[in-house]
């Protein structure tokens, strides 16, 4: 037995674990246990089980019957930014839509801003997603769009969180709006000499108005040979080569999926590749619902994330993008909640977050609600009272 303290969190009223040794049918995904507890030793989880069957600990808390899930997986954000584009969505909820140009105005926000001013602003929305149970986040530079600022996008990035994404190619610089092909030079060169040492992934936009798919194979390319794994948004905006090159790239997830055809459907059910949806940029920019329910159907791996950023997602709330889920895209809400949980684990290729099983980290979330179902029957509702990082108590909203 390690020397670390040890804590059984205990009296809990149902427990996903989205461990397939607890399910109780082949269905059965959460691996659900009632009247549940789990050992915590130091930051990993060291068992999980039946109350009545739990093993002795140094000390105990009680969830007093609360429903507790493991932390949220949010495996798309764009946290690195400054400024707003509050008249952009006045706009667009007065009837505008929304397009990729957008970008450009947080792009200048971004460069004019300091480090320190960046950097505040990464952690005041990372406290904002913690209190709303988010344990592990990725996010990404793209809105720098030089050498020197997606590097300092991603240096700020990295001091917390290892799940950094290079995004140089988010838009065609306005520096290069005349020379598209020298940008992404720049991209596959000087700028991925800067990145790659801060990044763990590459991702590129590939959308009319952004990147096409040629581009966008070279950019990924490019990374993948630097030792940066490949990520994509897909297939957001239209209909495009984005999902099928991420199939063929063996990239990690192809986001956003909201414009697929059957061939795109089948590219993702029958690779590695998760489709990661983001319900908060269709709310944001009044546009039709991906359809998570043909996804699941064809057997694809779906993960949830929140997208945020100040266009088109400014959101840092995972259980609104469940309800959403829920409500619009077909998901039930034990598939809702796994693809906010173990989907967004898939979508990093992580096994040792999103599960409460032994070894994973201690990342957990009480919930005010005897059911994880609550998170999308009560939507708007700030049920999450107590999150567990590492094994550390740390936040939530009842405090
Ligand atoms: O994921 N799609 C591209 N990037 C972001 C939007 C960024 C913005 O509008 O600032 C997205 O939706
Ligand atoms: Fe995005």
């Amino acid at each position: 037995m390690s020397s670390s303290t040890t804590t059984l969190v205990t009296n809990i009223g149902s427990l996903v674990t989205n461990d397939t040794a607890h399910a109780e049918s082949p269905t059965d995904n959460l691996g659900l246990i009632h009247d549940a507890a789990v050992l915590i030793d130091g930051d990993r989880i060291a068992w999980a089980g039946r109350a009545a069957a739990a093993p002795p600990a140094d000390t105990a808390y009680d969830a007093k019957g609360r429903a507790v899930i493991p932390g949220f997986v949010d495996s798309h954000s764009h946290l690195v930014f400054a400024g707003d584009r509050t008249q952009e969505f006045n706009a667009r909820m007065s009837g505008r839509a929304y397009s990729a140009g957008g970008i450009r105005t947080t792009v200048a926000a971004t460069r004019a801003a300091t480090d320190e001013a960046l950097e505040a602003n990464v952690t005041r929305y990372l406290r904002e997603a913690l209190r709303q149970g988010t344990t592990t986040f990725e996010t990404k530079s793209g809105y720098g769009l030089t050498t020197h600022d997606e590097a300092r996008a991603l240096r700020i990035a990295s001091r917390h969180t290892d799940e950094v994404t290079y995004l140089g190619a988010h838009i065609v610089s306005p520096d290069y709006a005349d020379d598209p092909a020298a940008y992404v030079a720049l991209v596959t060169g000087e700028m991925l000499d800067a990145c790659a040492p801060h990044a763990r992934w590459i991702d590129v936009f590939c959308e009319k108005g952004a990147f096409d798919g040629d581009q966008a194979r070279a950019i990924l390319t490019a990374g993948k040979a630097r030792g940066l794994h490949p990520r994509i948004h897909a297939n957001q905006l239209s209909h495009g080569p984005g999902v099928q090159l991420a199939a063929e790239l063996d990239a990690a997830s192809a986001d956003h999926c909201t414009h697929l055809t059957d061939a795109d459907v089948d590219a993702l059910a029958n690779s590695r590749t998760v489709a990661t949806l983001l319900p908060g940029a269709e709310f944001s920019t009044r546009a039709a619902w991906p359809d998570a329910r043909r996804l699941l159907d064809a057997g694809a791996t779906v993960a949830l994330s929140t997208d945020c950023n100040p266009g088109s997602s400014f959101t840092s709330s995972m259980p609104f993008c469940i309800a959403l889920a829920v409500r619009d895209m077909g998901m039930t809400p034990d598939e809702a909640i796994w693809s906010a949980t173990a989907g967004g684990a898939a979508a990093l290729r992580r096994t040792d977050i999103g599960r409460v099983t032994p070894g994973a980290r201690a990342d957990l979330v009480l919930l005010d609600a005897p059911s994880h179902v609550h998170l999308a029957y009560r939507p708007g509702v700030p049920l999450v009272s107590e999150v567990w990082r590492g094994g550390v108590r740390t936040t939530g909203h009842a405090g």
